[in-house]
């Protein structure tokens, strides 16, 4: 049962929100105790008759004898109102507001004691409509729909929590916003657009004509101006405390209008047209997108394709976005962490961002990510709360593994399940030595997703990997984290240690001993909240490392990238090939090397790639394998067989596109043997594989002719932005896209 339940609630103001929040309270938990307080004798009257508040009366009160209070009141009686609510609640007692204005209130709440501070939450749920009043409320208002909670400095993560639980139980998802950026944003697609139905109807009110205006006024008048039937108090208030910032939306619309009537005073009818059709675009697609329960699905449905030109160059400077690895795993401790974790060079592609979904749909608030900023409250090692849904990990493998770990242990069930390429990718890897630690976990016949989780409490084991896999690993030491014991992991080779990194940033104790490749932790610690400044991911600097060497004079810098040695394999084997790169700049961010690459053009050579380097670049054969393409000679990879069961079948996927370029090759079970020699031009797949579509367009460089790549839409997952960064270092690439 969801902790609110047990709490006694007082809503104050019994409309159209506060009603409904008090009818599903009541609706989901009977026992729950609801007092109410507001002006209205007779709402409150029929609150109590039909059983959805238990008590009513003053605040002085109910206030000192309630848990949570939840100010249900237009955007400035509630800021006025909160001086006294601070000096009349007790002190435990968590505060929220619903008011669509964030910064009067925060303000309001900073002129109180710290102590007080620390239990207000604020709120604004995404829900009202042009009806008013208890009578309009529902217990499903809320099923479905966004609540934005715009925590201030001082705003405790217990109190954010508890405050997320109540929307949970309402049916909502919660999302987390930066103050300022809430006011902005909801100034310009909540505000301006009800300014603009009440000056519609009052200006048409005001002509002579206006009773024939409206009796033959059609549906689009009436879709239009619904608006103009809201709350007029709640509306005046909401202009008045976010004047600032409506002004500046305002203020873009007045001239867009005033451009719009001189176009129209000069018959420009093109103008016009093409206005119209881009506004319409837009709106459609937003539409579908948001609204058509179709986020994050909408390039899947699309065919992309990238073209690159013969050609390019490549030089400047560039920073590619941030590790994919580090960011799950910054979001995965940051939640179950106490306390803040503010996160900064957040990779905002798919797979990261399906991993900050899932554990905003387990009751951690999150605001962002903007700019790659992110701030977690998080909800300590026990607080994570019961998906309503299946969690969707999308292309991840990264993700889909280490959160069998971590849920394997919760106190509740959970479903993860993953796009066509991860529903194809082998689970037994996790799955076996969780059962061994006493989880209750199934997959779908042949060890693949989704899998279901039964949480139960573990034990720890000592567990030797036959492949050398962070995934698996950092799975186990998740779940150590909850077991009775020590759980202990050795690897055959070193693989990547980030999450023995980042445990020691959030304060956990785990020993490694590096001659024995073993990691140990005990359960039962408890992770601090910590900053988090995520590289440069060297997974995606490695196309443009690539890139730069196979080119005749080309040189680029590449900015603050992780050199974890851990990673660095892909330096390694170019540098063993002959390539040119320059370290500098080396520093410790949060326990993780970063460095700045100069990295030039050189004439590569073929060579056998050494076994003890795969684990460290592991992501980066695709693109190593244009390098051996363009190199003199032969380069020889045994010992892969890791790269059959990535995103696709990469031996293959790679082997299939480079015959179609003209290289000479042989693949092996667990390896390739490369032929150096000329790149032609032709069509190649990506087999939806991120990776290999990147590496086909750096293949472009030195290719004698065009090479068009198919399927590229799963490029979002690891790399945004990936096509203009490739033509701002000079690289001759475009994209269409065709709709499925
Ligand atoms: C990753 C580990 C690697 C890598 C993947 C990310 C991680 O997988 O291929 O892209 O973040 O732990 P394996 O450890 O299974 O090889």
């Amino acid at each position: 049962m969801s902790e609110i339940f047990t709490k006694r609630i007082l809503i104050i103001g019994l409309g159209l929100i506060g009603g409904s929040i008090a009818r599903g309270l009541k609706n989901a938990c009977k026992e729950i105790e609801i007092f109410a307080a507001d002006s209205d004798e007779k709402a409150l009257e029929s609150a109590k008759k039909s059983g959805v508040v238990d008590r009513s009366g003053s605040l002085a009160e109910l206030l000192p004898r309630v848990d949570v209070a939840v100010i249900a009141l237009p955007s400035m009686t509630s800021a006025e109102l909160i001086a006294a609510i601070a000096d009349t609640a007790n002190d435990h007692c968590i505060v929220t507001d619903v008011a669509s204005v964030k910064t009067l209130i925060v303000e309001a709440v900073q002129k109180q004691p710290a102590a007080f501070q620390e239990r207000f939450v604020p709120g604004h749920p995404i829900a009202g409509s042009e009806q008013s009043g208890f009578a309009a409320s529902t217990a499903d208002l809320f099923v479905d729909r966004n609540v934005i909670l715009t925590p201030h400095g001082n705003s405790s993560p217990t109190a954010i929590a508890l405050i997320n639980d109540l929307w949970r139980s309402l049916g909502a998802h919660v999302l987390g916003m930066e103050l300022g950026k809430h006011d902005e944003i909801l100034a310009a697609t909540s505000h301006l657009p009800h300014l603009l139905a009440y000056a519609i109807v009052d200006v048409l009110a005001e002509q002579h004509q206006s009773e024939s205006i409206f009796k033959y006024a059609a549906g689009g008048f009436a879709g239009f101006s619904r608006l103009a039937s809201s709350n007029a108090k709640m509306w005046s208030d909401i202009f008045v405390a976010n004047a600032d910032a409506t002004c500046n939306v305002l203020d873009a619309y007045i001239e867009r209008l005033q451009q719009f009537k001189e176009k129209i005073t000069e018959h420009d009818h093109d103008f016009l047209y093409n206005r119209f059709a881009n506004a319409k675009i837009v709106r459609d697609e937003f539409i579908d997108r948001y609204f058509g329960g179709k986020v994050n699905q909408v390039a899947r449905e699309s065919e992309v394709t990238y073209l690159v030109e013969p050609g390019g160059t490549v030089s400047g400077c560039i920073r590619v976005p941030g590790d994919k690895s580090i960011s799950h795993r910054s979001i995965i401790f940051g939640s179950i962490a106490e306390g803040i974790t503010r996160i900064s060079g957040f990779l905002e592609g798919e797979d990261s961002l399906n991993t900050l979904n899932a554990f905003r749909e387990m009751g951690v608030t999150i605001t962002g990510p903007d700019n790659g900023e992110v701030t977690l409250y998080g909800v300590g090692k026990d607080g994570l709360k019961a998906p309503r849904v299946p969690l969707y990990m999308g292309n991840s493998g990264t993700a889909m593994r280490l959160l069998a770990g971590l849920l394997a242990a919760q106190n509740f069930t959970s479903e993860l399940t993953g796009d066509e390429s991860l529903s194809q990718r082998p689970m037994s890897r996790v799955v076996d030595p969780l059962q061994e630690m006493g989880a209750v976990i199934d997959a779908a016949e042949g060890g693949t997703p989704p899998l279901r989780i039964c949480g139960s409490n573990l034990k720890g084991i000592d567990y030797k990997m036959n492949i050398a896999s962070a995934q698996v690993k950092s799975c186990l030491l998740l779940a150590g984290l909850y077991a009775e014991g020590d759980t202990t992991v050795s690897e055959p080779a070193p693989c990547r240690d980030h999450t023995e990194r980042m445990l020691q940033g959030f304060g956990y104790e785990l020993e490694k001993d590096l001659v024995n490749g073993k990691t140990t932790v005990s359960g039962g610690g408890i992770l601090k909240g910590t900053d988090i400044d995520v590289p440069a991911d060297i997974s995606s600097a490695a196309f443009f490392l690539v890139a730069a060497s196979i080119t005749p004079g080309a040189t680029l810098r590449l900015e603050h990238v992780g050199m974890n040695p851990t990673r660095t394999g892909i330096i390694n084997l170019l540098q063993a090939m002959g390539a040119k790169i320059e370290v500098s700049n080396e520093k410790l961010v949060g326990g993780e090397p970063v460095a700045d690459l100069l990295v030039s053009s050189a004439e590569l050579q073929g060579i056998n790639v050494p076994e003890d380097q795969i684990p460290l670049a592991i992501d980066e054969f695709p693109v190593f394998f244009i390098a051996a393409a363009c190199a003199k000679g032969v380069t020889e990879l045994h010992g892969a067989e890791e790269l059959r069961v990535k995103e696709s079948d990469r031996l293959e996927a790679m082997a299939t596109g480079l015959r179609i370029l003209g290289i000479e090759l042989e693949t092996f079970a667990d390896g390739i043997r490369i032929e150096g020699g000329n790149i032609g031009g032709g069509m190649v797949d990506s087999f939806g594989d991120h990776r290999i579509a990147m590496a086909f367009v750096i293949a472009g460089l030195r290719a004698n002719a065009p090479i068009q790549i198919r399927n590229c839409a799963n490029v979002a997952t690891s790399f945004p932005g990936f096509l203009n960064i490739a033509r701002e270092a000079g690289i001759k690439l475009a994209e269409s896209t065709e709709r499925s």
